[in-house]
Formats: C-alpha cells, sequence, structure tokens
C-alpha cells in the first residue's frame, strides 16, 4: 500500500473508540493516535538501517509508517539532527553489533543536550536477550525496542512512547503471522524488495539468522502478485524477491507452490522488465528453476549462489547439505542452460577446523568458477550456534592470511569477467546521477555490474542501451548508443 492511501485511511479514524483487535486495523488506528500527538510539529525521523536487503526492506516499511505519522523522513547521514532515531539493526557478524554500539553511544551523549530526541532500536540484534539487557543496562536512554517479528507495531509502540513518556520494549520470541497491507516508502521509484518469504529453517551451523528471524513463512502467491501489480502501476520496472531460501519458496503454504512457478506467475505482470531473487541456496536450486530463470526474458542473466567453503568436508560441518561436486555440477548446468550469467557468491574464511587443504579447495572452486563477484567474510563466532562451540577455532594470523590470498584471487577473476564484456552493447537501468560527476549517470547491468556514462535526470529510472566502453575492474565507462 502506497503512504497516500493509508493517510486516507487514517483521516477518517475517530480515536475516540477503543483500538481494534484486528490487525493491521489496530495499527492504522494508532498511527491516528501518534498523529493526533504530533499534532503539526513536523517533526524529523532517521531510519539507519545495518545488514540485508531483508533489513533494507523493513526499513522501506518503518519509513512509511513515519511518514504516515507525519513524520519528515532525513537521509541517513542526518541521524544526528533527527527527532526521532531508528536503528534497524544487524547481528550476523560481530563486528556488524560492534558498530551499532559505536553509534549508539554518540547519539547517548546528543541526547543529554537534545534530550526531547527519541531513539528506537529494532531489527535482528533485538532477537538476542542478553543485547536487549545491554542495551536497557548501559544504553538506558533508548525509548523503544521492538524485534524482527513485530516491525508492524511501530505505531503502536510510538503512540505509546508519546502519551506515557516511559521507555516501551516489546520483542517477540517467533511468530507464524504475516501482517500485510501496511505503507512503505521505496528508496528508489523504479525498483523495489518484495518480501516472498521470512525466516530460515536451515541452521547452517555458522549462522544467526534462523534464530533472529525465526522459522521460514511464505507469503501466498495472490499477495506477493498484488503488491508486484501496484509497484508495476507506480512506476516499478525491477523487482528483487527476497527470503533467506527462495528456493524453498512455498512448501508451508495450504496450497504448495514452487519458486519456479511464482518467477512465471511474477513475469506476467506487466511493466515489471527484471526480475532479480536473493538468495539461493544450492541445495535447493531446482532443474525446474534453471528452466524458468532460462526461459524467461525478464529474470536476469544474474544468480547469486553462496558457496560458504568449497571443502565438502567443512560443508558438511557447517550443515549445508551440499558438496564441493555437486556445486560444481550446479555451476555446469546453469552455464549450460543460461550461457552469459552471471554467478557471485559468498564464502567464509577461517570456519573452526579449516585446514590449508579446506581452504585449497575453496580456491580451486574459485578458480573454476571465476566468479563476477564475491563477498568473503572472515568467520565471526555466533553465540548460541553449533559452531561457535566447536573446537579448533582458527587463529586470527592465519585466516587472515587466507583471506587475503582469497580476496586477491577473487578480484583477479572479476576483473577479468569484467573484461570480457567491454565493447559490447547492453540494456541498463538508469539509477542516479553520477555523485562524483554531475555530467553522468550510473545505472546496472542485467548482471547488475555499475556502468556510468554521460546522461542526465529524465534517464532516470528508465532502460537505455550503452555500449561499454572501458571496463575498470568492477565497473564500467560507457556511452549511449
Ligand atoms: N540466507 C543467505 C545468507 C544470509 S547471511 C544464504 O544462505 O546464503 C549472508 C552471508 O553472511 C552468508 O552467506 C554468509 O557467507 C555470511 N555469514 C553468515 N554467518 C556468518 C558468520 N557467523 N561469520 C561470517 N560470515 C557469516
Ligand atoms: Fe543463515 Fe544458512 Fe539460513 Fe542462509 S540458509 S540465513 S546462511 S542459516
Ligand atoms: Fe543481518 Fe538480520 Fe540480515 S542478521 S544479514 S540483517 S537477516
Amino acid at each position: 500500500m502506497v503512504v497516500s492511501e493509508l493517510e486516507r485511511i487514517v483521516s477518517k479514524i475517530d480515536i475516540e473508540n477503543d483500538p481494534p483487535a484486528d490487525e493491521p486495523e489496530r495499527q492504522y488506528y494508532f498511527i491516528a493516535r501518534a498523529k493526533a500527538m504530533i499534532g503539526d510539529s513536523k517533526p524529523t525521523a532517521c531510519i539507519k538501517t545495518f545488514g540485508c536487503q531483508m533489513n533494507a526492506r523493513d526499513s522501506e516499511k518503518l519509513t512509511g509508517i513515519l511518514k504516515c505519522v507525519g513524520y519528515e523522513i532525513l537521509p541517513e547521514e542526518d541521524e544526528e539532527t533527527a527527532d526521532f532515531i531508528i536503528y534497524n539493526t544487524c547481528t550476523v557478524r560481530e563486528n556488524a553489533n560492534l558498530k551499532v554500539y559505536g553509534r549508539l553511544g554518540k547519539l547517548g551523549h546528543i541526547k543529554k543536550s537534545r534530550p526531547q530526541m527519541m531513539i528506537a532500536m529494532c531489527g535482528c540484534m533485538m532477537q538476542e536477550p542478553e543485547v536487549v539487557d545491554k542495551i536497557r543496562k548501559s544504553y538506558g536512554f533508548v525509548d523503544i525496542i521492538f524485534g524482527t517479528h513485530n516491525i508492524f507495531e511501530l505505531p503502536e509502540l510510538l503512540a505509546k512512547r508519546l502519551e506515557e513518556k516511559a521507555c516501551v520494549y516489546d520483542i517477540w520470541e517467533g511468530t507464524d503471522k504475516i501482517v500485510e497491507e501496511l505503507p512503505s516508502e521505496r528508496k528508489f521509484s523504479f525498483k523495489s524488495g518484495v518480501n516472498i518469504m521470512f525466516g530460515c529453517n536451515n541452521f547452517c551451523s555458522y549462522c544467526i539468522v534462523p534464530y533472529v528471524r525465526g522459522r521460514e513463512r511464505s507469503r501466498k502467491p495472490e499477495d506477493i502478485i498484488e503488491e508486484i501489480r501496484n509497484l508495476a502501476d507506480d512506476g516499478v520496472k525491477e523487482v528483487m524477491l527476497l527470503g533467506q531460501n527462495v528456493n524453498s519458496y512455498g512448501k508451508g503454504l495450504d496450497e504448495p507452490v514452487s519458486f519456479a512457478e511464482l518467477l512465471r506467475k511474477v513475469a506476467e505482470v506487466d511493466g515489471i522488465e527484471r526480475i532479480r531473487f536473493m538468495t539461493s541456496h544450492p541445495k535447493d536450486l531446482s532443474d525446474e528453476l534453471i528452466k524458468a530463470m532460462a526461459e524467461l526474458p525478464k529474470v536476469c542473466d544474474h544468480l547469486h549462489l553462496p558457496l560458504q567453503s568449497g571443502s565438502s568436508r567443512v560443508l558438511k560441518e557447517m550443515n549445508r547439505h551440499y558438496t564441493k561436486e555437486g556445486y560444481m555440477e550446479l555451476v555446469d548446468k546453469l552455464r549450460t542452460a543460461i550461457p552469459e550469467i552471471a554467478l557471485t557468491t559468498d564464502i567464509i574464511v577461517g570456519f573452526p577446523g579449516e585446514t590449508e587443504e579446506d581452504f585449497l579447495e575453496t580456491m580451486d572452486v574459485v578458480n573454476r568458477v571465476e566468479y563476477d563477484s564475491a563477498f568473503t567474510f572472515i568467520y565471526s563466532k555466533r553465540t548460541g550456534t553449533p559452531a561457535a562451540k566447536m573446537e579448533d577455532q582458527i587463529p586470527e594470523d592465519v585466516i587472515k592470511d587466507r583471506f587475503d590470498r582469497l580476496l586477491a584471487l577473487v578480484q583477479e577473476k572479476a576483473t577479468v569477467k569484467n573484461k570480457a564484456l567491454e565493447g559490447r552493447t547492453l540494456p541498463v537501468l538508469v539509477e542516479s546521477i553520477n555523485p562524483q560527476d554531475p555530467g553522468l549517470v550510473s545505472g546496472r547491468l542485467e548482471n547488475n555490474s555499475m556502468v556510468h556514462f554521460p546522461g542526465d535526470a529524465t534517464l532516470i529510472g528508465s532502460i537505455v542501451e550503452v555500449k561499454l566502453s572501458e571496463a575498470k575492474g568492477f565497473y564500467y565507462i560507457g556511452d549511449r548508443v
């Protein structure tokens, strides 16, 4: 739902009545209550997002809610001047948490001189009880804390905080609920993330996501298609279907639907020109999906296929349910069906017990697959996960050395891949004016690489043919043809 539509609904609500029990009507009611509290004061809000696409999409929903309440939304850089600041946090690796505490300390100082300022914390870190304890103890100035399962409750929590002036904490341990029909305000007018499922059931042994995002729940295909139709009507050309493991989409629904079937339905929506999705787990990548990707021209020739490790022994310890050979077979199948496909990946270095031989298996996969790009991560011990209790955690200097070698190989391969498209003319979806050079615009190829070329703001949101004149390692300089 777009903000203006909800604003119409909210304007008719009588806040003298009791709040309705059903969602989302209950939250519409609290939007009206919060709106009445802030009156004409036109406060500002800033939402600072950490972590993955899921959080980015959640932040768009938080933005939609706050706009409806009457907040003016400031860019992320302006957090220190805003009246209301929300940190939407990530806890996938420890340094994500450390960043949040660092910033929070700074905000605490600012709040001393501006006591009216309100601070809310939400997202994945808040699903960890030790984190919430720490915030309540050491950062008592935080006004509102909520979790990943109840972001839709922001209006109710905000109204409560505004009316009672006391801190509000509400974190759910889990949920089977999916609340539809809340407003969201997109960051880009021409592209949007669309949640197709929430949570994760895979319990990879290093990963905290299943603990903080709960069990896998798929949205109904009709709700997803309705959202995408509305987005298309609103000018969106590209959708990114989001889930921790989109390949297992639809399994728990009353009428099960496969992800490949969903893709075919999405491709039928007029106005949508590009379809992407994240993330695919190799263990569930079906032939049916590869066929759908090959047959549907709107589905981008790009797949993010996290490897994590190239060693079958380590993959077993990681609870990934595939082997090095199985992964390589998938790559072959993909390249046979879609010869131009760009492959990207995630790799973890230094998983407990990783030997030099294991690491060389990872290097071997990178060498053979020749990824277009790869995110490389140093293993981070997450309390509560099985891997945190494994013996033989790898010393830092060994990890650092392996990480540097991996990164060098990833970059070498990516540069070769990047060079291979030089001279070609390909469609680019224009995203913005180039921040460094206002004479240029920046956009993305189907394979997700950035291209910068001469142009102006009128091109933003359109797909144009661009000749890739010069490959620059990770991006291209081009010319419109
Ligand atoms: N659901 C997605 C990934 C979500 S987390 C998938 O299965 O691919 C994004 C990436 O963070 C993962 O792919 C993994 O490479 C990395 N990651 C997750 N937990 C980690 C940890 N404890 N230490 C280091 N990297 C981790
Ligand atoms: Fe984490 Fe594995 Fe689930 Fe991805 S599939 S979110 S890595 S547990
Ligand atoms: Fe981080 Fe939560 Fe995403 S832990 S990676 S923001 S699902």
